[in-house]
């Protein structure tokens, strides 16, 4: 009976570990596999077309500007800045990619989600208020002030922000561990959806007058990504 149990509880862990390991994109089966479009200089790789590792070069891995500051004049008051596999074909199949964010004073990023990715973040100018809320039944809000030099972890899929509390301007950088994590702004996608949600349901599922459903979703939602 306990040789039963010692089993099953075995079975359900390596059953765990395996989908732990399978939780971000799969780790590369090749040194390299730059991404193309043109089949034409293509071999296949692991189902992907990968760029023939003769014609990959420098510039399949490198990108220029990341210095320069996003455009924070808009309704958030910041600006993502990314770099993942559209930017770095490189990338393809390494399962890591970054971005800039930049906010004016009082800007956000705000609240959103990576359904690809666990996101880490250093601040290199500024004061963010950052936080992110675990799944429902706790829906617990694990938040913090950072200030210069701070690191922060967003874990992937959870419902995250970061809000420049300070009078200067913010800068902030971070890996993502996707070479495409994704990105679903909260009230964009709740709010902005086109063709937009019934509002019905929105009504209700936000405890909201169906007036004021109908005119968030009149509005126009910013994407600064
Ligand atoms: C920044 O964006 C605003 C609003 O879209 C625009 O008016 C302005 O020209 C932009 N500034 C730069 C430097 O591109």
């Amino acid at each position: 009976m306990m040789k039963g149990v010692c089993f099953l509880v075995t079975v359900a862990l390596l059953a765990l570990a395996s989908s732990l390991a399978s939780a971000s994109d799969p780790s590369p089966l090749q040194d390299i596999c730059v991404a193309i479009s043109d089949l034409k200089d293509g071999v296949f790789v692991n189902g992907k077309f990968c760029k023939d590792l003769k014609l990959a070069s420098a510039d399949d891995f490198f990108y220029y500007g990341l210095h320069i500051p996003g455009n924070i004049t808009n309704p958030v008051g910041s600006m993502v800045t990314p770099v993942n596999v559209e930017q770095i074909p490189g990338l393809n199949t390494l399962g890591i990619s970054m971005v800039r964010i930049d906010y004016a004073p009082y800007g956000q990023n705000p609240p959103h989600t990576h359904p690809r990715a666990t996101e880490i973040l250093v601040v290199l100018e500024g004061t963010l208020l950052v936080g992110f809320v675990t799944s429902n039944n706790e829906n617990r809000l694990i938040s913090k002030v950072l200030y210069k030099g701070d690191v922060f972890v967003f874990p992937i899929g959870l419902i995250h922000f970061q809000f420049n509390v300070g009078k200067t301007n913010a800068v902030a950088f971070a890996g993502l561990s996707s070479q495409n994590p994704g990105v679903i702004t909260i009230a964009n996608a709740v709010f902005g959806s086109d063709p937009p949600i019934d509002p019905d349901v929105l009504t209700r599922a936000f405890q909201l007058d169906e007036d004021v459903v109908k005119d968030l979703q009149s509005r126009f939602w910013w994407d600064n990504n």
